[in-house]
């Protein structure tokens, strides 16, 4: 096959019995700041960023981090999924993205001790052994057994009400510093019961959300569990105990894996949203890792690679060489939410997105996530590339 054929293939529907899409295209999690504070309802302005996405061509979206309790949330503005009102939101979602016959995966995530200070203050906040997460200065309570049965029981209960809201599947948040990675990193779990030390109990919290959620949702509705397969710290898990927790979740029934790695904490080098990547030269850092863990996978389950994917060059040939199965973008989406539908139809160079983590910075404010290109576009300044 040539190069030009498997790029075109990469719009071709993606067909497997628990998941279909309508090509490889995946908008990576990405938290917006869009949500309300009090309630953690989602906004307008967040449903419309998500349906722009959607009408650009993107076959599969999925949301920023949902909070599953309010001890949960990590960041201002957050999304939250912690109560029966929020199912609503799942719909206004769910709607608009079907509606360009895109699916719709909501992420769920619980935070632990990585929280923003404005979110922590006045509140508990909870870690598996206590102290504070490497990124923040606050002290938190270290996790008892029955807070982390509450724990895998609000996962449940925030997966069946994405459910309910009618979206596709869930993705649940593994790793990037988040209350599941502080489990799972030998540095920060000091316990010493069967929660702490070898890297089976290490993994346990994993494995016993995904069997209360499975519980909760039933056999038809997609699981998928976001993994840093390296923490990216000297002292942390490294990339082969990574694999092993993936391949183990497998294993154990989750339908799809989303393979990044990094954490908050590590540093410029092995932070998740990767610095300066540059289009055909130092793009998928993480396929090694995908490639290793299809291996694993039986043929109905997902392998999804996210992090610094920008080329259709190379995003054919991880397709083509069978490195992985669907393929997932963040900030490329935010620069240009129309990508899919310019690479389809007019113009295949590579994103304009330069990798400058930018977008981060102006949430600052509390206004939405947003990119310097992107305002360019929309004052009629851009030139693209
Ligand atoms: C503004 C912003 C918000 C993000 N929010 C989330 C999030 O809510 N959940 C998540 O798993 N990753 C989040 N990420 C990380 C991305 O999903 C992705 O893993 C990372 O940026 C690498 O992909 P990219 O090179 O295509 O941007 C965020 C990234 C950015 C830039």
């Amino acid at each position: 096959m040539d190069n030009a054929e498997k790029i075109h293939r990469l719009f071709d529907r993606f067909e497997r019995p628990s998941f279909k899409a309508p090509n490889r295209f995946v908008r990576s999690a990405t938290w917006i700041c869009g949500a309300d504070d009090d309630t953690g309802e989602i906004s307008a302005a967040e449903i419309q960023k998500h349906a722009e996405i959607a009408a650009g061509g993107a076959g599969t979206l999925i949301t920023g981090l949902a909070f599953i309790s309010p001890e949960g949330k990590s960041l201002r503005r957050e999304w939250g999924l912690h109560n029966d009102g929020r199912i609503s939101d799942v719909s206004r979602l769910s709607d608009e993205v079907h509606k360009y016959g895109s699916n719709l995966i909501v992420q769920i995530c619980h935070g632990g001790g990585q929280r923003e200070a404005s979110v922590a203050e006045g509140n508990f906040s909870f870690s598996p052994s206590g102290g504070p997460h490497p990124t923040c200065s606050f002290d938190t309570t270290p996790l008892s057994k029955k807070d982390i049965r509450k724990i895998a029981e609000d996962f449940a209960a925030a997966a069946l009400r994405a459910k309910k809201g009618g979206a596709d599947g869930v993705e649940i948040h593994g790793g990037h510093g988040f209350l599941l990675t502080q489990f799972f990193s030998p540095s920060i779990n000091k316990r010493d019961d069967e929660y702490g030390g070898p890297l089976e109990n290490r993994s346990r919290i994993f494995y016993e959300i995904l069997e209360e959620v499975r519980t909760s949702v039933g056999d038809n509705f997609n699981i998928w569990f976001k993994i840093s397969i390296a923490e990216g710290t000297e002292n942390g898990y490294g990339a082969d105990d990574g694999i092993k927790l993936a391949a183990s979740l497998l294993k154990r029934g989750a339908d799809g894996i989303n393979v990044s790695s990094g954490t908050s904490y590590a540093g410029a080098m092995n932070y998740p949203s990767i610095l300066g990547v540059s289009a055909g030269e130092s793009e998928a850092p993480f396929a090694e890792y995908a490639r290793e863990l299809k291996t694993c996978a039986s043929e109905n389950q997902i392998i999804i690679l996210t992090g610094g994917l920008r080329s259709l060059p190379v995003m054919a040939e991880l397709i083509d060489s069978g490195t992985c199965d669907l393929l997932a973008m963040s900030r490329p989406f935010i620069a240009e939410p129309d990508l899919i539908n310019r690479w389809r139809e007019e113009d295949s160079r590579p994103t304009a997105c330069i990798s400058c983590n930018a977008c981060f910075k102006t949430a600052k404010d509390n206004k939405l996530i947003d990119c310097p290109i992107l305002r360019d576009r929309n004052e009629g300044n851009w030139d693209p590339l």
